[in-house]
């Protein structure tokens, strides 16, 4: 058994440690798949999860997708905004349903020619888990 002052030790060290984790492990940068599951997006572009947070809890977590992902012609454009209106039928899956893999947002997307097209976005590079906290990114 742990003396009470070893457990205060721990406690000081790993808050000291989580302290100098950079950023980018914190998920500063992409990744999101890693530590949030059950991601749905709805008609309006706005993604949602259960994203762990620091202390392993699992919070639903929410990003409006519409603000950070455009078009052009049919395809979907990163870093961008108002795809929403374009692209009518968009979901959120990992391809093949593996779990070790990184979820893709896919739409359905009408070009200049009127046509409807579907792409795929590798959201996973641009989307982290802060602490529970769906950010996009800017890192690339
Ligand atoms: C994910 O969804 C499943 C099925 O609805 C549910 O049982 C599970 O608790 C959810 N996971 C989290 C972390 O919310
Ligand atoms: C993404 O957008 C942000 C904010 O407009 C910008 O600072 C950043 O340089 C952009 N990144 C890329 C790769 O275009």
């Amino acid at each position: 058994m742990a003396r009470p002052n070893q457990i205060l030790l721990a406690v000081v060290l790993t808050t000291y440690l989580i302290d100098l984790i950079p950023a980018e492990a914190q998920g500063g940068c992409g990744g999101f798949s890693r530590t949030c599951t059950n991601v749905t997006i709805d008609d309006r572009g706005r993604l949602r999860a259960a994203c762990e947070d620091v202390n392993n809890d699992y919070a639903v977590a929410e990003i409006n997708l519409n603000y950070y992902v455009g078009e052009e012609d049919g395809v979907l454009v990163p870093n961008s905004s108002d795809f929403v209106p374009v692209c009518p039928r968009k979901s959120v899956r990992k391809p093949d349903h593996h779990v070790r893999t990184a979820y893709v947002l896919e739409a359905e997307c009408t070009t200049s020619a009127y046509l409807l097209k579907t792409t795929t976005l590798a959201i996973d590079y641009w989307i982290s888990n802060n602490d529970g906290r769906l950010i996009w990114n800017s890192c690339y």
